[in-house]
């Protein structure tokens, strides 16, 4: 067992990324109970980053495409718990600054509410940006700080869509920014396999965009790959883009799946360019796997 994940789960204190919190009146989405697998992965790799990483780095950097509505409500328990960007900021070692983008009007409020009065320490370190995070990708890097030669800079983008709609060009620019890692939930099942008939037949361009290919279509009109395979198709040409731009392959996409059936609902999947990134991650999911209860 590595001592680090050790000592940041399991002693007294520890973090847990499950973060109990009260109905405030703003809006609170309604999750699967699913979802609390991803705030555990999330928080888990937030504390291990944010640990091993400050003495190492200048400025450490949180990027939230998706962010929502930083609480939500656990359908199958009716139990209220922080989302994504406000676990990032529970972490022991806190990042250096957060970027958290969000479209939806209501969910954009409250969390600007919520880190206000859950983080008022936090807040000079917090740039909000609203609208469509596709749309928005310029200003995003924008924000995002660089490196210099007085500066180091490492930064994590998590990115949690609910659907596919996440264009490729919008990872591929943010990954040009400099050095950055990301945590992606891949919605393939909740999506992909729902609506595959539809995206083959329609001029549809979601597909085309979330993979950045336009003649995707061609080997399942041709027979070329089984439509059942399109899962599979869309996973291993997700991870040959990120190999296009110099990531390194997963070592594991985690599947999350409904509690109780055997249903997967989606992929998170972790991408860096350096075995670090890589070697925690795989500690905290590795961990996680293992320990289901220390959580
Ligand atoms: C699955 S929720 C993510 C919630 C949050 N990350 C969490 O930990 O629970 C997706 C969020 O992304 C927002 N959203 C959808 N499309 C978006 C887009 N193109 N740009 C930015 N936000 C978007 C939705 O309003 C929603 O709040």
């Amino acid at each position: 067992m590595n001592t680090l994940v050790e000592t940041l789960f399991m002693s007294k204190g520890k973090f847990d990324p499950i973060i109990p919190v009260v109905d405030d009146g703003l809006i609170i989405p309604e999750v699967g109970a699913w979802a609390e697998t991803k705030y555990k992965l999330l928080g888990g790799y937030c504390e291990i980053f944010t640990t091993g990483m400050k003495n190492l780095w200048d400025n450490l950097v949180y990027v939230d495409l998706f962010a929502g509505a930083g609480y939500a409500k656990i359908k199958e328990t009716n139990k209220i718990r922080m989302t994504s960007a406000l676990i990032a900021m529970s972490v022991t070692h806190k990042f250096n600054k957060y970027i958290l983008c969000e479209k939806d009007e209501a969910n954009f409020n409250a969390l600007q509410e919520r880190v206000k009065r859950h983080f008022p320490k936090l807040i000079d370190k917090v740039q909000f940006i609203k609208g469509d995070s596709n749309e928005n990708i310029d200003d995003i890097c924008s924000a995002i700080p660089k490196h210099s030669k007085d500066e180091k800079v490492l930064r994590f983008c998590f990115v949690d869509p609910f659907s596919l709609n996440l264009k490729f060009k919008t990872i591929k620019r943010l990954s040009q920014v400099g050095k950055i890692d990301f945590l992606i939930l891949l919605a393939l099942y909740m999506d992909a396999n729902r609506n595959l008939i539809y995206y083959i037949n329609d001029r549809s361009k979601k597909v085309e965009e979330f993979i950045d290919d336009p003649n995707w279509r061609t080997p399942f009109v041709n027979g070329e790959i089984p439509i059942n395979d399109f899962i599979k198709f869309l996973a291993e040409k997700y991870d040959k883009n990120m190999k296009s731009i110099d990531y390194k392959e997963p070592v594991k996409k985690h599947q999350v799946k409904i509690d109780g059936i055997n249903v997967p609902l989606y992929y998170l999947a972790f991408y860096s360019k350096h075995e670090r990134g890589n070697d925690f991650y795989q500690k905290v999911e590795r961990y996680l796997s293992d320990q289901q209860s220390l959580f």
